[in-house]
């Protein structure tokens, strides 16, 4: 093909605009989010994790009685059934929790029998129920790979609370459920990141909301989108004493390893979210006594600001905080579905709303066409030459 023909590849689709949304806005130029028009600072301050979802999927932040009413119903939806602690039973208790997460919404869509039903109501309910299980069944695999039995949900409690309660049978004090609470309404929603986006290419084939969210589960796991929180925590304790963060980092700089927890492929100039975090994790600091993981994460943060001129990103001091509050590592990224499925629901909804199938092209540099060889011939067919390949064939 002649070159100035060639299609232009947009890799990792970077700066590539799809589609239009209504949910959330990343404003580049202030490096701000805003979910529904309101600014996640002010939601962080004013309001619990419950009325951000309510926000995500009406449109609006709840009135008193809407938020009474929806909490009561979200309540009522936390406990799973017995088949599904018995199939948790049955994993290796090794799995990583976000497989189980995984294969358990799988399985809770398996089981429904209205699973086909994608108008607006029947995927409100599934997203409440989803949300409304999430924690539980985090809670009851943390507990059954221990050895212990699952705690069941609580009524009286918030989300926050439950969770809390479900896993450790405790509930802590106000200033960790309000800082957890944080975390949660920053994990929730983040425009086109890839497990949302991956939601939505499933969701356009017309594919059923349990599908969307158990791939959704799959793509946030990857360690350069959720899985980063865990990956912080790795590195923390891998430097151990502040003494030896900026040798760690330097060392890491000179190899030109990924430092976990920094950079983002929309901002540019820092993260929105993490000046919230670092205000709750010096909050939950003095009363965890965070003091020396607190100063490797300012080490490694104006590092990385020195010589990359990066900025750490939401999982950085989100995997501070769950440590200090006691959460076991590989429950980070769970923690973030939990959040997440708030987003991703909403996505789910509105790209079916507008739907179009999603099906980029790409160019092709493979083998040019060629005829099969019968397979008593083969082995003794001369091989195609550099010369008869033609890379950059449009696929079809
Ligand atoms: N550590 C070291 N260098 C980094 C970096 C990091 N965490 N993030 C970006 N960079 C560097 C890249 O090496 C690259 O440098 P180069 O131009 O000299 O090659 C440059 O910054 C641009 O990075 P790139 O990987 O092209 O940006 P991207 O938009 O494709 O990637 C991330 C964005 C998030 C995947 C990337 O920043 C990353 O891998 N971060 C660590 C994982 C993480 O924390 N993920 C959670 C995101 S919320």
């Amino acid at each position: 093909m002649d070159d100035s023909k060639k299609p232009e590849v947009h890799k990792g689709l970077v700066g590539v605009y799809i589609d239009d949304s209504k949910v959330s806005k990343i404003v580049q130029e202030t490096n701000s989010l805003t979910y529904r028009g309101y600014a996640v600072q002010d939601l962080c301050a004013s309001c619990k994790f419950e009325e951000v979802a309510f926000l995500m999927w009406h449109g609006e932040l709840p009135t008193k009685q809407e938020l009474a009413d929806f909490e009561k119903k979200e309540r009522s939806l936390r406990a799973i059934e017995p088949e599904l602690i018995d199939v948790l039973k049955k994993l290796r208790h090794d799995a990583h929790p976000m497989d189980v997460l995984r294969t358990a919404i799988s399985f809770i869509g398996a089981q429904d029998p209205n699973w086909a039903d994608e108008s607006k109501a029947a995927n409100l309910e599934k997203s409440l129920n989803m949300m409304a299980k999430l924690p539980t069944i985090v809670a009851a695999w943390s507990r059954i790979r221990n050895g212990e039995e699952p705690i069941a949900p609580r009524t009286d409690l918030s989300y926050s609370e439950n969770f809390f309660n479900m896993t450790t049978g405790k509930v802590p004090e106000p200033a960790i459920i309000n800082a957890f609470d944080k975390t949660m309404i920053l994990y929730a929603e983040h425009s086109f990141n890839v497990s949302t986006f991956t939601a939505r290419t499933i969701t356009s084939s017309l594919s059923d909301i349990y599908s969307a969210v158990t791939g959704a589960i799959g793509s946030l796991k990857g360690r350069l989108h959720g899985g980063a929180n865990e990956a912080v925590l790795d590195v923390i304790q891998e430097i151990g004493e502040p003494e030896k963060a900026q040798a760690w980092l330097d060392d890491a700089i000179a190899k030109k390893k990924t430092i976990m927890g920094f950079g983002h492929r929309v901002y540019k100039n820092g993260d929105s979210r993490v000046p919230t975090l670092k205000g709750a994790f010096n909050e939950v600091s003095k009363l965890r006594g965070g003091e020396k993981i607190g100063q490797i994460m300012d080490i490694l943060e104006q590092g990385m600001l020195d010589k990359k001129n990066i900025k750490p990103n939401v999982d950085f001091p989100t995997a501070g905080l769950y440590h200090l509050m006691g959460i076991e590592k590989d429950l980070y990224t769970p923690l973030f579905v939990m959040a997440r499925i708030t987003g991703w629901t909403t996505h789910v909804m509105e790209q079916l709303e507008g739907n179009k199938l999603i099906r980029p092209l790409c160019t092709y540099s493979g083998e040019a066409q060629r005829s099969v060889v019968p397979m008593d011939q083969r082995g003794t067919a001369p091989k195609a030459t550099p010369a008869q390949k033609k890379p950059g064939n449009p696929a079809p």
